[in-house]
């Protein structure tokens, strides 16, 4: 059988997910258990208790995963794993038990960058995907324009320089008294409001600077929210929550359409939990359809943390021969 199975695992944050795909496009099966529900009464991710989750659930996952794919451990080709950036007690429970499958399987190892991960769900949905092309990347904690112009071969011409477009959105989430995870709060109570009512900065930085800034952005908001309160007003939250996602928004498409221009990328694929913002994918929709460029981004389950899009980038390391030693640790400040 020259089948090339992967195992994908992935436990950064805290969803503890696996998957197989089989020759890169064929998703056998893919089970993500998520820990929102035990974090949301604290209001973000406790890294603790993200540790002792992943524990409780790694194995469970991992046998649900290899059942319904009714694959074993010895037919699989290799066990990717993301061994960073994320929570360090959380990426050690994959490392660590991935290590362990592998070398007991007698399996190649293959440790992935999570930010690369997110970039390659767009090859499960898309395995036709040219180079080169522009990637952004908009998660929880990095936003980033990625030129790639080959499998493993880019480079990152913007990031953002404090906060992340999803962190920004989940802070103004929590002030608005939303909840957590804020992106999709956000998303939900804007539906309801005017994106038109406040006129909140857009930080685009220097002239033609591919980089970002959301933390002076976040802090306009919270300055609007804590003046009225002073002044004893009530403000919309459906009209801050779709006046700040626009603005969030009016900002990764300038900066995307400029790193289109400067690279002459003919295609943009969008990655992270943030690309399942409808308003971003619209946005960027509109300005691309009177260029000649093509747009991609996940179906919305494989936007947020997953163990697909782990297997994919691991599928891509394997048939370039590029695998991890024994000695794999987990790097929790990991970049691109
Ligand atoms: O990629 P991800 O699951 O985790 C990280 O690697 O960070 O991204 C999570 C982020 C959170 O900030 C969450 O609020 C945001 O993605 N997010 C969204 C939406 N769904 C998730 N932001 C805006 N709109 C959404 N629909
Ligand atoms: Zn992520």
């Amino acid at each position: 059988n020259s089948d090339i199975l992967i195992l994908g695992v992935e436990t950064s944050c805290d969803e503890t997910s696996a998957a197989v795909l089989r020759n890169g496009r064929e998703l056998l099966s893919h089970v993500i258990s998520s820990q929102i529900s035990t974090h949301q009464k604290f209001g973000g991710v406790v890294p603790e208790i993200a540790s002792r989750e992943h524990l409780l659930h790694f194995q469970g996952v991992i046998r649900q995963t290899l059942e319904e794919a009714g694959v074993r451990f010895s037919d699989l080709s290799g066990i990717a794993v993301t061994y960073g950036p994320g929570l360090v007690g959380s990426l050690l429970v994959g490392v660590a038990g991935a290590k362990a499958m592998a070398y007991a399987a007698g399996v190649s190892l293959i440790g992935i960058n999570h930010l690369e991960g997110h970039i390659y769900a767009n090859f499960l949905n898309t395995p036709d995907l040219e180079f080169p092309l522009l990637a952004l990347l908009v998660s929880g904690g990095h936003t980033h324009l990625v030129y790639f112009e080959g499998h493993g071969h880019y480079q990152v011409l913007g990031h953002t320089r404090d906060d992340a477009a999803g962190e920004a959105l989940d802070k103004i989430a929590r002030a608005l008294g939303l909840g957590y995870p804020g992106g999709p709060q956000i998303q939900k109570a804007a539906l309801s409001g005017s994106a038109q009512a406040f006129d909140f900065p857009r930080a685009m930085l220097e002239h033609g600077s591919l980089d970002f800034s959301f933390s002076g952005m976040k802090s306009a908001v919270l300055n609007t929210l804590n003046s009225a309160r002073m002044k004893g007003e009530e403000l919309s939250v459906p009209d801050i929550a779709a006046s700040f996602q626009q603005a969030v928004v009016d900002v990764l498409v300038r900066k995307a359409m400029l790193a289109l221009e400067r690279t002459h990328a003919k295609t943009l694929v969008l990655a992270g939990g943030v690309a399942a913002n409808a308003l971003l994918r619209e946005s960027l929709e509109e300005k691309l359809n009177t260029r000649k460029v093509r747009f991609v981004y996940p179906s919305p389950v494989f936007c947020t943390d997953n163990g697909a899009m782990i297997a994919t980038a691991g599928y891509y390391h394997y048939i370039a021969g590029d695998f991890s030693p024994w000695n794999l640790n987990a790097v929790p400040g990991l970049n691109l």
